[in-house]
């Protein structure tokens, strides 16, 4: 596998938390593979990630806050090697764009659950739920652990 985008909704909560932590730890791990996050919508194109999304990762050494969001592309579908969401919605989004190599975060851990939208959480602790799931599955799909 050489290449692999995270795919939430907005691009601004969940996948950039994805993308920021897997980029540290494939860098200390010396593995190369290319990373990258995108929402299925559109409304954040632009933005950088949430606040609280920006305050949980430095929180755990990840900064995140010089992403941009995007959507989604049909030449991301093409030619990303696995493509990775986080939840039944943005599964069933990307699987109607004919995205092959498909699977849900949730596959590598906690037992194949949604990894749940924390916009609509009122709080940070959902934030913090959110990354120790995304830490534990992102480990998990690249066989490393933070140092
Ligand atoms: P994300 O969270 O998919 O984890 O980036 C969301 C952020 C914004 C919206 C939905 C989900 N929104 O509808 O604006």
């Amino acid at each position: 596998m050489r290449s692999v985008i995270f795919v939430c909704l907005g691009n601004i909560c969940r996948s950039p938390i994805a993308e920021g932590y897997a980029r540290k730890v494939l860098k200390e791990n010396a593995i190369d593979i290319i990373v990258d996050s995108a929402g299925t919508g559109s409304w954040h194109v632009g933005e950088a990630p949430c606040e609280n999304s920006i305050i949980v990762a430095r929180n755990n050494g990840v900064d995140i806050s010089s992403l941009r969001a995007r959507q989604i592309t049909k030449k991301d579908l093409d030619e990303f090697d696995l493509i990775v969401a986080f939840d039944e919605n943005n599964y069933n989004d990307l699987k109607a764009l004919c995205a092959k190599n498909l699977v849900k975060l949730g596959d590598y851990g906690y037992g194949g659950i949604d990894v749940p939208d924390p916009y609509f959480y009122d709080g940070f602790e959902g934030f913090e739920e959110v990354y120790k799931m995304i830490e534990d599955c992102v480990n998990n799909l690249f066989s490393v652990k933070s140092i």
